[in-house]
């Protein structure tokens, strides 16, 4: 018979949380791919989809379970620094949710998310036609300095989501920990769980909230006049 790892099972991420999570990658490449492949009739509806993911996200760290809930994963800086000397022990971490030297880069892929959308709703192409649905809201000169703007936070994206994945294998490979399986099924293996239950919000209530932020997005880039 197989021997199971010991431990034993805590659900540390809810389904929104997962989601999300997955859809903010595929989004993010398919966004990469659209503009590469000069489809603007892809890479607009991506943004706004990307919008709706990262705003529910954020509202969701207000009101959703424990562990979304950057009150409890954001701390200062002595935790972060006390965390990081662990970080390079090849130790197994049984952190409940975000570590928080991980929450900096949660923190940092959701703002420049944000940043990035935003940045692309009002930018202006150079000859204005393959502009964002908000761009008449902006002088042609603020549109381009957005579009400059929209390239420069992308370059930074790369960077940032790459070293998130490289921290991801590291976890796997040095610390032996994997984050990545608990991601897809929201289930970990720890040791001790008595100390911090987590409390799960209603998966209904978070697709009722999606739906709003979702028509909430829908009411924005379709704003007129166009
Ligand atoms: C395929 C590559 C990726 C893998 C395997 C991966 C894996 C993970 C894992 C395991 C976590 C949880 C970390 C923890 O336990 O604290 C996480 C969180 C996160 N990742 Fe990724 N990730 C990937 C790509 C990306 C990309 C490309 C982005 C954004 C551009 C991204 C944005 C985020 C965000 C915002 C969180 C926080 C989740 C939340 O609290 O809602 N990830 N990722």
């Amino acid at each position: 018979m197989a021997r199971r790892p010991p431990g034993e099972r805590v659900k540390v991420w809810d389904g929104a949380v997962r989601l999300v999570h997955w859809g903010i990658v595929a989004t993010f490449a398919v966004s990469w791919w659209s503009v590469d492949a000069g489809r603007m009739d892809i890479h607009l509806p991506a943004g706004y989809v990307m919008l709706t993911l990262v705003l529910f996200r954020i509202v969701w760290g207000f009101v959703g379970s424990d562990t979304a809930r950057f009150a409890r994963f954001v701390r200062g800086p002595a935790a972060v620094l006390g965390y990081a000397r662990s970080f390079l022990k090849p130790r197994a971490s049984i952190w409940i949710g975000h570590n928080p030297l991980g929450a900096l880069s949660v923190v940092a892929l959701l703002g420049l998310l944000l940043a990035q959308v935003l940045l692309g709703l009002v930018s202006v192409d150079t000859d204005a036609i393959e502009s964002g649905p908000l761009a008449h809201l902006v002088s042609f000169d603020t549109g381009r300095q957005a579009a400059a703007l929209h390239g420069l936070v992308f370059d930074v994206l790369q960077i940032v989501a790459g070293l998130h994945i490289l921290a991801v294998l590291y976890y796997m490979v040095v610390k032996r920990t994997d984050l990545i399986g608990p991601m897809v099924t929201g289930i970990r293996r720890l040791p001790i769980t008595s100390r911090r239950p987590t409390r799960i919000v209603s998966p209904w209530i978070a697709l009722g909230l999606f739906l709003l932020v979702g028509f909430l997005v829908w009411l924005l880039v379709t704003y007129p006049p166009r």
